[in-house]
């Protein structure tokens, strides 16, 4: 199968193309050091099989923390616990690659709600600060050690966070960039300059998770984003995980456009649009959004719409699943969409609260 079939990426060899999306595990202190309870649910996963496992969320700088609980690599000091997990981690598993997930809340976050302009959020009921220039380039040095730091803790790479309405994502978006200065004309220049400085400061390899479609009158749609996604390639990124949706889509559908339900919205949501972007680059594309059954992922990856599959709530409910499918044990997952995880992201640990 396919699905079970090493993947060369730039620099670094997948041994599968199961990936473990990024989840928020609400598992550190206040001050965002990883607790024993995420260095357990890491060791699940990487005895599970996936090829890779992406961390949730990590904030880069301590007011661009989204929720309590959530993971820190804005300081040096959190290095240490996360170099102990990674190594906990690869005795179990050591060729799963290890991606720490790198990001800033913006807009979303509630603590100091910055963004590229000052576009109201109605789900999030606040109107952003407008980022200065000088800020900007804080944040972009901010993304550079927190890069550095996830080097020296033994991460494999890397992920941006350009997706879902944080600031990244806010950055590529014509509904909340409406800058006139550079930030504005380009909006992918943040990622660019991101990725420059990350290279400046390491050598470790950089994935990106960005939006495709915003489900926002006048934000982010296919077109542009597949521009976006080739000077991604430019620059040197090498994969890219491809969702949508920000917290204010909601406010325009009516659903959770980020974790839809799949006996709704059917399997793999997004796979027009990942099978877009695949045919605007020729790195790695990794689809996300609704992947539920072995025969469909093995289909995403023959079928040319992705180069690997990524799954969150799946792998929630069972880490077990890849290891699973690999020996024929189930077919497909049973989670029921019904997003009780997500609800209880930064007041309980992450894990599956259904029945
Ligand atoms: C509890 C929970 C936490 C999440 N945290 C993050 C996150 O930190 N970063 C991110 O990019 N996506 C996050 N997501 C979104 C998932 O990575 C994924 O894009 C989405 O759930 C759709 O995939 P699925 O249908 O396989 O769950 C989260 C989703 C859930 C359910
Ligand atoms: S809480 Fe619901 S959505 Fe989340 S993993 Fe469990 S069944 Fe799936």
């Amino acid at each position: 199968m396919v699905l079970f079939s090493p993947l060369e990426l730039d620099s670094i060899t997948v041994e599968n193309r199961i990936v473990k999306s990024a989840t928020a595990e609400s598992m550190a202190d206040d001050d965002g050091f990883v607790t024993e309870k995420f260095v357990e649910f890491y060791k699940r996963l990487a005895e599970g099989g996936a090829g890779v496992a992406i961390t949730g969320h990590m904030f880069v700088m301590d007011d661009g923390k989204a929720h309590r609980k959530m993971t820190g690599i804005s300081r040096d000091e959190h290095v240490s616990s996360l170099k102990k997990m990674i190594e906990e981690v690869k005795k179990v598993n050591k060729t799963q690659i290890l991606v720490a997930q790198i990001s800033h809340a913006g807009r979303q976050g509630p603590f100091n709600p910055v963004a590229p302009s000052p576009i109201p959020d109605p789900v999030m009921k606040v109107t952003p600060r407008e980022l200065t220039k000088e800020e900007i380039e804080e944040i972009i040095d901010s993304f550079g050690d927190a890069a550095r730091r996830a080097e020296k803790a033994g991460f494999d790479a890397v992920q941006l966070h350009a997706a879902h309405g944080y600031l990244l994502s806010e950055f590529i978006s014509p509904h909340t960039n409406r800058r006139k200065d550079e930030y504005g004309k380009e909006r992918a220049k943040i990622l660019l300059d991101i990725k420059e400085r990350i290279d400046e400061k390491t050598r470790i390899p950089v994935l990106i998770k960005m939006n495709a479609n915003d489900f926002i009158p006048g934000g982010l749609e296919i077109d542009e984003a597949m521009r976006i996604a080739k000077l991604l390639e430019k620059a040197g990124f090498e994969a890219i995980e491809v969702s949508g949706g920000m917290f204010e889509s909601a406010h325009h559908t009516g659903y959770n456009v980020v974790c839809q339900n799949v006996s709704k919205s059917g399997e793999g949501y997004f796979k027009e649009f990942t099978k877009k972007i695949k045919e605007a680059v020729s790195i790695p594309v990794i689809a996300v959004g609704g992947i539920r059954s072995k025969a469909f992922a093995e289909r995403l990856i023959k079928e040319g719409y992705a180069d690997m599959v990524s799954m969150a709530r799946p792998l929630i409910r069972d880490p077990y699943l890849p290891i699973r499918w690999m020996r024929n044990e189930i077919e497909a997952s049973d989670c029921k969409s019904c997003n009780l995880c997500l609800r209880s992201v930064s007041m309980k640990e992450l894990g599956c609260y259904s029945d």
